[in-house]
C-alpha cells in the first residue's frame, strides 16, 4: 500500500479510514507540525496520548519513516474508553471510544509500518514512568479535562526546547470562529495549565471545523 514518500496523497486514505476521529485538516496539520520539529532537529521521541485504534498514529509513524528520523513512537491509551467526565466535559461519556491493542497493531501491520511502543492503562498510571525522557512532539487527544491536564503535567517537563504539543479539540472561537466546540474541558485544561507556564500558542486552522492548538516550548 502507498506510504508517505514523495506524495501526501495517502492522507486521503487515512482520513477515509477514520472518519469519526480525524480528517484532512487534522492530518495535514499533524504532518507539517511533525515535519517541522524533525527538520529543525529537535531531540526526542514522538508520543500520542489517546491513540484509540491507532488510525492517526500510523500517520505519525509514516512521517518518522519518510523523514528517516530515528525516533521511537510511543502510544498511550486505557483501551477501556474514556474515564468519567468532569463538570467541564460534555458530548462523550465514560467508556466511549473503546479500542484494543490488537486494533492498533493490525492497523500498523496493514500499512506495513514499524510497530510502535504501546502503553496500556490510565494516563495517571502510565505517564509518570512510561514516557520517554525526552519528547520532541506530542499529540494529545484525550478529549476530557482531566485527561488533557494530566497529559500536559507529564509531557511538558519532558518536552525539548523547540518541541511541539498539538492538542485536539481545543476550540478558540475568537481566533477560529468555525472551530468545533464540543469538548470544552480541553481548552479549560490547557488554559489553566499554561496560565503560569511559558509557551507559544498557535491556533491551527483548516477548511472545516478544526479545533486544534499547538503549544511550543520556547527557550
Ligand atoms: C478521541 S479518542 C483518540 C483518537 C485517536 N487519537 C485518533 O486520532 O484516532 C480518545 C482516546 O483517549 C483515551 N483516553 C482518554 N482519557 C484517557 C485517560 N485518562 N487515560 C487513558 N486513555 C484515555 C480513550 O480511551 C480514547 O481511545
Amino acid at each position: 500500500m502507498a506510504r508517505l514518500t514523495g506524495s501526501n496523497s495517502v492522507i486521503f486514505d487515512l482520513a477515509a479510514d477514520n472518519p469519526n476521529m480525524t480528517d484532512l485538516d487534522r492530518l495535514t496539520n499533524l504532518y507539517w507540525a511533525l515535519c517541522s520539529v524533525l527538520r529543525s532537529g529537535i531531540p526526542g521521541d514522538v508520543v500520542e496520548l489517546g491513540c484509540n485504534a491507532g488510525r492517526t498514529s500510523v500517520l505519525l509513524e509514516m512521517v518518522l519513516e519518510a523523514e528517516d528520523a530515528g525516533r521511537d513512537l510511543h502510544l498511550y491509551d486505557s483501551f477501556d474508553g474514556l474515564p468519567a467526565p468532569s463538570d467541564a466535559d460534555r458530548y462523550l461519556k465514560q467508556g466511549d471510544c473503546k479500542a484494543t491493542v490488537s486494533d492498533v497493531l493490525a492497523v500498523f501491520e496493514r500499512w506495513n509500518l514499524r510497530l510502535p511502543q504501546v502503553h496500556t492503562g490510565w494516563f495517571e498510571a502510565t505517564l509518570p514512568r512510561q514516557l520517554p525522557d525526552r519528547v520532541a512532539f506530542a499529540y494529545l487527544d484525550g478529549d476530557f479535562y482531566e485527561s488533557i491536564h494530566t497529559s500536559l503535567t507529564h509531557v511538558w517537563p519532558r518536552l525539548s526546547a523547540g518541541g511541539s504539543v498539538i492538542v485536539d479539540d481545543y476550540c478558540d472561537r475568537e481566533l477560529s470562529p468555525r472551530a468545533w466546540d464540543g469538548l470544552p474541558g480541553v481548552k479549560k485544561a490547557c488554559d489553566e495549565f499554561f496560565a503560569d507556564v511559558p509557551a507559544s500558542r498557535r491556533i491551527l486552522v483548516g477548511a472545516g471545523d478544526l479545533a486544534f492548538a499547538e503549544f511550543r516550548k520556547t527557550g
